[in-house]
């Protein structure tokens, strides 16, 4: 495994562009690969089997391309595939993602949690154990968001239609007395402004992308000192190039090229 390699970031799709973007703020001189497995989009609806074996074809895609350290940008995945990623690379430095339960239960003074995710994050065994862990003090009460995805994936960040959906989600959690709010899929930082404008002020949003740069960062110090230049990103797709190169832009802050997946 190359020291100097890249970081291999990926997700169903554009989401783990969230993470990204708080790597690459941490960790600027590190090189980052980012693959979109955007022909294979939304995993929240998939089986576990199906998700397992995309996070084995696209980690092994990654680790090829000389990845020294990967990153699993998607609540989803994590939950699927990440425990058999361990298994399959018990060296390699590996973050996942899991929705904020713990600081969601500290934060919250209503007593009431609500957590936005996908079907599949929520109905996973490893969200089962972090319920049990982390918010025995606290009420949860979760939220799937199917088709939320899909807006997002198609640029549709305050679109009349996104804002419907998202209504619709959020009505319950508010009826139920949640004051924080769990972001629990890599895709919703990327709706934060529209949750904002229909949420009252006092209700808190929180996400992992940033905790994920910071244990990334810690994983990375414990091989070896900090790169001083600015690494370099390059982007993969396995659905069309051409949409992830039109929402870059918006979702990363600069126009890049995408190179297609055929994995
Ligand atoms: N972005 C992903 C997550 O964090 C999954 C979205 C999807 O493909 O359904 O859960």
């Amino acid at each position: 495994m190359a020291s100097h390699g890249p970081v291999g970031v990926f997700d169903s799709g554009v989401g783990g562009l969230s993470v990204l973007r708080e790597i690459r703020a941490r960790l600027p001189g590190e090189s980052l690969i980012y693959l979109a497995d955007s022909g294979h989009v939304p995993y929240g609806e998939k089986s576990q089997a199906f998700i397992r074996e995309r996070c084995q074809v696209i980690a092994r895609f990654l680790l090829e391309r000389g990845a020294k350290a990967l990153v699993v940008a998607c609540n989803t995945a994590t939950a699927a595939g990440i425990v058999e990623l361990r298994e399959h690379y018990p060296d390699l430095p590996l973050v996942g993602m899991e929705p904020a339960v713990k600081p969601a239960a500290r934060a919250t003074r209503s007593g009431v949690v609500g957590v936005l995710a996908t079907t599949g994050t929520l109905q996973s065994a490893k969200f089962a154990a972090l319920l049990d862990r982390f918010a025995s003090d606290v009420r949860v009460v979760t939220q799937p968001c199917p088709g939320l995805v899909e807006c997002i994936e198609a640029g549709a960040l305050d679109a009349a239609h996104t804002r419907r959906l998202l209504e619709g989600f959020v009505a319950p959690l508010l009826e139920a007395g949640c004051d924080t709010l769990i972001l629990g899929c890599t895709h919703y930082p990327f709706i934060k402004p529209l949750l904002r404008e229909m949420l009252p002020d006092d209700i808190s949003l929180i996400d992992t992308g940033e905790a994920v740069a910071r244990r990334l960062e810690a994983l990375l110090d414990d091989k070896g000192p900090r790169l001083p230049a600015t690494g370099a990103v390059e982007f993969w797709s396995s659905g069309d190039p051409r949409r992830l190169e039109e929402v870059l832009p918006a979702l990363w802050g600069e126009a890049a090229a995408v190179s297609f997946f055929s994995g």
